[in-house]
Parts: structure tokens; sequence; C-alpha cells
């Protein structure tokens, strides 16, 4: 694996490499886990070469976020890129990437970047489009992949896509999880021994709302409340659990299919988000 941390040095073992190859990209922030490695291995399906990238990207976290004390594990991630067959590792410093502070950005539509996670997280989705733009700038990918545990963000990286005719596939990796159901996270290592003991309850609730959906059950707003309290009666403090269409994350209509329920909530200073498709 051959790792670059200028975009000049990127872009030339691309070149190297031919026109003609098929460059796939998966952008992280790193602290990689099996689900990352698993978009890696997905991400060999679709390319002869694959790009990871490795960057904790300032301008999407908030102030009073986890900027700061967001885990960097560079060696070992390294270690586990080589072994999953990686061709190229792109990790530049903040220097690279922002030169000077960023004047052009991706606003993405307040109607899918101030929702659900854009409302708690104000700029997170502007920030976060515009490192994948600047990374799709810097690659130049024909396919990129990122998992559907961030369903917001993979829905608004398909529509900036699509909306600015970037000619790139986005491919969404199915979320993978621990043996009792916790969705895999970079974030799961600030859980205590007892948080992580518990942590699995947000999924348990989301698989009963999607058993209630598919017996029937179309009370979505209902739906949502019974689940909050749930949460909020093991201590959890909940943002939103929504049930929204997949395609754009708008309200459904009563009888409407092609579901995803989503949900994000705070355990001790931990923010977890988790979803799944009904
Ligand atoms: O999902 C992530 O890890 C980040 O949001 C991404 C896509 C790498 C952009 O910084």
């Amino acid at each position: 694996m051959q790792i670059h941390t200028t975009i000049a040095g990127l872009r030339a073992a691309l070149r190297d490499a031919g026109s003609g190859q098929r460059v796939a990209l998966v952008p992280t922030m790193g602290n990689l886990h099996d689900g990352h490695i698993a978009l890696m291995r997905q991400a060999r399906e679709h390319g002869d070469s694959v790009v990871a990238t490795i960057f904790v990207n300032r301008l999407q976290f908030r102030p009073g976020e986890d900027f700061e004390k967001y885990p960097r594990t560079f060696e070992a991630d390294r270690q586990r890129l080589a072994e999953a067959g990686v061709d190229h590792l792109f990790a530049p410093d903040e220097a690279e990437m922002y030169p000077q502070p960023q004047g052009y950005h991706i606003d993405p539509p307040a109607e899918q970047a101030g929702i659900l996670d854009g409302e708690f997280r104000p700029g997170h989705f502007r920030g976060m489009a515009t490192v994948v733009m600047k990374l799709f700038q810097i690659a130049q990918p024909q396919v990129a992949l990122f998992g559907k545990k961030d369903y917001q963000q993979l829905m608004i990286i398909r529509n900036m896509v699509r909306d600015l005719n970037l000619p790139i596939e986005i491919v969404g990796g199915e979320t993978v999880r621990a043996t009792d159901g916790l969705a895999l996270s970079s974030r799961n290592g600030y859980l205590t021994e007892a948080e992580r003991k518990e942590a699995p309850r947000l999924f348990e609730l989301l698989t009963k709302v999607v058993a209630e959906i598919r017996a029937g059950n179309h009370d979505f707003p209902q739906l949502e409340r019974n689940t909050v309290s749930q949460l909020k009666a093991n201590n959890w403090l909940p943002d939103y659990v929504a049930v929204r269409k997949k395609f754009d994350l708008q309200f459904p209509s009563a009888h409407e299919s092609g579901l995803v329920v989503l949900a994000a909530a705070r355990l001790g200073s931990t923010r977890l988000i988790d979803n799944l498709e009904v």
C-alpha cells in the first residue's frame, strides 16, 4: 500500500497507475473498525485501485463537539488497510487540505441538511459535503463508498453528486454490527463498560419499530413517541426517533413503503446514531 500525505503525490500515483484504471474511493476519519474494512473490501469489487482516505475534518465538527478528542490511531489504521488490500492511503494534514481558511463551501439544502442530525448539529453536513467534494476533486474517483450507518450523510452525498453532475457512482455499504446488535462506530470507544452494555438497546428498539411497521402499524408518531419514552426510561437523552422515507428522509404518508427508522440519542456523554430500513 502506498501512503500519500500530499495531493500532488496521490494524483501522481494515480496517474502512473494508468488512465484506464477505475478508482474506488473510501473516505474515512480513521479509527477504523470492521465496518470500514467491509467498505474497503466492497470497494475492491468496484475499482482497480482502492483509495482510502483518513482525515479528521474540522469543518464538520461544531464548537464543543469531539474534534480534539476524536481518536487518531494512524498506525493501527495503516496496518488494517494494508491487510485489507487497499492500494493507496491518502492521509493529509490540515495544512494540506486547508492551506487557507476554506472560502467556498457546499451548502446542502435545508430540507436535507437541516433535519434530523442537521437539526442537532447545525453546519455539520455543510462541512462534511465540502470535504467530500474536495476529496472527490483530489482523487477523481469513478466510484465512492459510504456506510449506511450515516444514512443522512449518504443521502446528501447522493443528491450532491446528482445535482452537480459529478461522474461518480455512489455505493452504500451495509451497517456492520457487534454480536449484540450495536452498530460499529468510532465513537463506541467513548462508552464506559456499563454504557457499552446498555448501548445495544438502541438497535433493539429500532428493530421493534420495524417489526411493528411490518405488522401493519402505521401510526408513526406513536411509534416514535414510544421509542423516545423507552430510551428516556433507561437514562438515554434522545435527540430524535423518526420514521422517514428512505429516498429523501421526508415525512411519509400513512401507507407509504420504502421507509427507514432513524435515531440519535446520547448515552452519558456519547452520542450514538443508528437506523434500520423497513
Ligand atoms: O463518515 C465520515 O467518516 C466522514 O463524515 C467523511 C465522509 C469521511 C467526511 O469527513
